[in-house]
């Protein structure tokens, strides 16, 4: 059963005038047959629907009635009737004529612009009683190791210079090279940039190519740090239907096509759902986005967290011939505090992007590029193994710890990543992360992963990163005084 519907979870916003052709409304009035009643009222609640969602932008101006009813093969008596409704009841201005603009009642999506989402999750400079805000793991044993004696680990390896490695340093380039070609990408050094983290990658890569021009396409539901990098660029997001299986491929296919936007932007295994797509659909959405004429993002910063099954392929090894740009990181198998991530893409952007980054801050810590390489290079089997042993461990102890307290959270267990998405029966989650908060046990409610107002809004993420012993505390807090 979808969750986030195809009609609930777009917004489009076509290029040039606000004027939804009849093709573009067709394209996105999926099975809106489906219902009761005369079909003009249900050709009216459709519209409502995409109105509410804000997938019809406000002020759009519609077909006209004898161009939407050749198109959907209706007469214009029902398309005249559906308008006069829709009239009726404020959603199209009031004056007549037969290719109307989406009045004052459709929502504008301007709100998702001002996007304070982000830092609302990050905020506190006091460590909570148990951290369930952020989904982030503590130290991996060879990172502590490393930073207890960094000299031992680089053992004479070349010295540090003058401590800038602006464009990146040399061997943690060849490092992430590498690792990314055992992946299965045909990556070369000059098409490597290293960055502060997956963070500042997707936000090189968002505010370089989206445009105000058309809008970024995102999971319905996502990682709430790339909002900003959107609203940066002056652009918006638009949503990508997403089931409790993860994202409706076909929907997505269906809308990309339509929309043709620059951008999208999808996680793989997706924060918070812990979903990914089959090799079979990122395929079918490759080629889609191919033809929209669309750069996807591929998001792998959780990719080699994977639970049960196997690790999601990168994009870029699929062999679409898709413009692909792959970011990653250490923070989720290693260690955030590393700020150690990347991007690859075509060798020309590389170089910009490069330039861009260092332009900003003159590149990470030199000591710790040079430790990531070495990490990365002679540990990362060795410490991904460990990091899925932890975090089986801790998914089993919070089930546990969920049972015991007599919970009634619904969740199934994510395909990859570290994060369980809770659905919380009969309670708002934002109150309920109010009370966690006041508990010492911060958690971020669904409503921030969300790029549709409204949806979401029953969940909350509850990331399992931490040792048993401290998912046990902070659930025993969460049942006795939230929920
Ligand atoms: C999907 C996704 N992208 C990017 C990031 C940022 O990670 P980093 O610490 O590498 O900047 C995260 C962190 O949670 C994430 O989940």
């Amino acid at each position: 059963m979808p969750v986030w519907h195809l009609i609930e979870g777009a917004t489009l916003r076509w290029n040039g005038p606000m004027r939804t052709t009849a093709d573009q409304l067709a394209g996105v009035l999926d099975h809106w047959k489906s219902g009761t009643g005369p079909l003009y009222q249900q050709l009216a609640d459709a519209i409502v629907a995409l109105a509410e969602s804000g997938t019809l932008e406000h002020g759009a101006r519609m077909p006209s009635e004898r161009a939407l009813a050749t198109r959907l093969h209706l007469s214009r008596n029902t398309v005249t009737a559906a308008y006069q409704r829709l009239r009726d009841q404020g959603w199209l201005e009031a004056s007549a004529g037969s290719a109307p603009r989406l009045g004052t009642r459709s929502r504008g999506v301007a709100a998702l612009t001002a996007q304070d989402r982000f830092s609302r999750i990050l905020v506190g400079q006091d460590p909570p009683l148990v951290a369930l805000n952020t989904a982030s793991p503590p130290p991996a044993p060879a990172v502590s190791a490393a930073l207890a004696a960094p000299e031992a680990l680089l053992d004479g390896r070349a010295a540090l210079g003058n401590g800038y490695a602006a464009l990146g340093d040399r061997d943690l380039t060849l490092a992430i090279t590498d690792h990314l070609r055992r992946q299965g990408i045909a990556a070369r050094p000059d098409e490597v940039v290293v960055t502060s983290g997956a963070q500042q990658a997707l936000w090189l890569a968002v505010t370089a190519l989206a445009s105000p021009a058309t809008p970024v396409a995102l999971e319905a539901i996502t990682y709430p740090g790339v909002f900003d990098a959107i609203a940066a660029a002056g652009s918006r997001p638009f949503a990508l239907p997403m089931t409790d299986e993860g994202l409706d491929v076909e929907g997505s296919a269906k809308l990309l096509r339509a929309a043709e936007p620059d951008l999208a932007y999808l996680t793989s295994f997706n924060n918070p759902t812990g979903t990914s797509l089959a090799d079979a659909d990122a395929i079918r959405l490759l080629t889609a986005a191919k033809l929209a004429g669309t750069t996807m993002i591929d998001d792998r910063t959780l990719a080699d967290l994977a639970l049960s099954g196997r690790r999601p392929r990168p994009f870029a090894s699929l062999g679409t011939g898709a413009s692909v740009i792959t970011i990653g990181g250490m923070s989720k198998v290693f260690w955030g505090g590393l700020r150690i991530g990347w991007l690859h893409t075509n060798a020309t952007l590389a170089a910009q992007l490069r330039h861009r980054r260092a332009a900003m801050d003159l590149g990470s810590p030199a000591l710790f590029q040079r430790v990531g390489a070495v990490l990365l290079r002679e540990a990362y089997d060795d410490t991904l193994e460990w990091r899925l042993a932890s975090l089986r461990e801790s998914l089993a102890a919070t089930r546990a710890a969920m049972r015991e307290a007599g919970l009634d959270w619904e969740a199934v267990d994510p395909a990859g990543g570290p994060s369980l998405w809770v659905r919380l029966p009969g309670l708002s989650s934002e109150r309920f992360a109010e009370r966690a908060e006041r508990a010492g046990v911060p958690v971020v409610a669904g409503a921030a992963f969300s790029v549709v107002p409204g949806a979401g809004v029953d969940r909350f993420r509850l990331p399992f990163y931490l040792p048993p012993e401290e998912m046990r505390l902070g659930i025993k807090i969460l049942a006795e005084r939230a929920a």
